[in-house]
């Protein structure tokens, strides 16, 4: 039997997307996505797991009730894709589910972590499947950074030899993955996407998210502030990395606008931020990977025109596209991911990709509920 259920919520906070992925053979990559549904979290969920993202009073007790809520709202997802595609649970080999991210500090003195809110037996016990979660602290354990883990999957869909390849995916972070013709892998956070764009357009427009980047594209960028925000010391620093809201948030932002000493007009502000990621993407993409013809996109980013049609402007040797292009449709990649991840767990084969992640070697992600 082999197909699988991937559960994902990325960094944006948006929502859970679902995908049912069938593979045709245990060995081999051939596969078909079944179906994809993606849920948006109910405010009385997404306020709390905002909240915790940050260091405050009563924690464990908060965490633990977000776990169970993200734990029914995976579950909700999955009974959808169900319903979708007209499967029963007995036909789901496992899930792979990611779980919210409140924490990452896979280089913590003292032994790094990254913490990802999910209740899985309460998952298991709702759906009757076995649920392959916290995918990540295997590979901080064995000294890696736990992320980003989408290149292993990448590489496994994408990579074609002889070819060098980019894909990227544009979630609340963004993260790129190298292909190199010679067969070499990397991948890493290249810094803020959504994030950020996001957190500006709720707090200046009232609105979740920048529909087609069309804000952004009617403002000016701030050099200045481009400048300053470009000059953060994760940009430079060499891979392997990782990163999340425990650094690009809107507080990062504001930081940066008190030490501009003025205020630039909010739309100039959507503007630079979609440049700061747009450049900060097109600077790792030369320096790294300067042979690439090709760009593929992909996560909630590959539906904001401006931003791609900057990423083409900022790289003009490249054609960028969305991975639609390579058969699999932007929104569902992740999950996709995420139902591979399951996978490998359930063969036993590593998950992870050492040479991207900088573990010590290759390990089994994951830890089982079972049904
Ligand atoms: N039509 C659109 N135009 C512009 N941006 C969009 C559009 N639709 C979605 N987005 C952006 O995509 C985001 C969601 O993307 P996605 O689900 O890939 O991110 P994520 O959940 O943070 O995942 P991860 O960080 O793990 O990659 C939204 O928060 C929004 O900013
Ligand atoms: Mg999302």
């Amino acid at each position: 039997m082999s197909l699988f259920v991937g559960l994902m919520s990325g960094t944006s906070l948006d929502g859970v997307d679902g995908v049912a992925v069938r593979w045709t053979r245990d060995d081999a990559p051939a596969m078909q996505v079944l179906g994809h549904v993606h849920r948006p979290f109910d405010p009385r969920l997404r306020g709390p797991l905002l909240a915790l993202n940050e260091a405050g009073p009563d924690e464990l007790e908060r965490a633990a009730a977000a776990a169970i809520g993200v734990a029914h709202a995976y579950a909700d997802t999955l009974e959808a894709v169900l319903s979708q595609t007209g499967l029963q649970p007995d036909a789901v080999r496992a899930v792979g589910a990611h779980g919210q991210t409140v924490r990452h500090r896979p280089q913590a003195s003292g032994g790094g972590f990254s913490i990802q809110l999910l209740n899985g037996a309460v998952l298991a016990e709702r759906s009757g499947i076995d649920v392959v979660c916290d995918l990540r602290s295997r590979d901080v354990a064995a000294g890696g950074q736990g992320a980003p883990l989408v290149p292993a999957f990448h590489a496994d869909r994408f990579a074609v030899a002889g070819e060098a390849r980019a894909v990227l995916n544009l979630g609340g972070i963004a993260n790129v993955t190298l292909l190199h013709a010679d067969g070499r892998i990397g991948g890493f956070d290249t810094g803020p996407a959504n994030v950020l764009l996001d957190a500006w357009a709720a707090e200046h427009r009232g609105i979740p998210y920048d529909a087609e980047g069309r804000w952004a594209a009617s403002g000016q960028v701030d050099a200045a502030l481009l400048q300053r925000m470009l000059s953060d010391p994760y940009f430079q620093r060499p891979p392997p990395k990782s990163t999340g809201r425990d650094l690009f948030q809107a507080n990062w932002l504001k930081a940066h606008l008190a030490a501009l000493g003025r205020a630039p007009a909010s739309i100039d502000v959507q503007a630079t931020l979609a440049e700061l990621t747009a450049r900060s993407v097109a600077d790792v993409l030369q320096r790294h990977l300067p042979d690439a013809r090709g760009l593929w996109v992909c996560g909630g980013g590959a539906l904001n025109d401006h931003l791609l049609a900057r990423l083409a402007a900022l790289l003009p040797h490249l054609r960028v596209q969305t991975t639609e292009a390579l058969g699999l449709p932007p929104l569902q990649v992740e999950a996709v991911a995420f139902a591979w991840l399951a996978r490998e767990f359930v063969e036993r084969r590593a998950g992870n990709r050492a040479d991207v992640t900088g573990a010590k070697g290759p390990r089994v992600l994951g830890c089982l509920y079972p049904a």
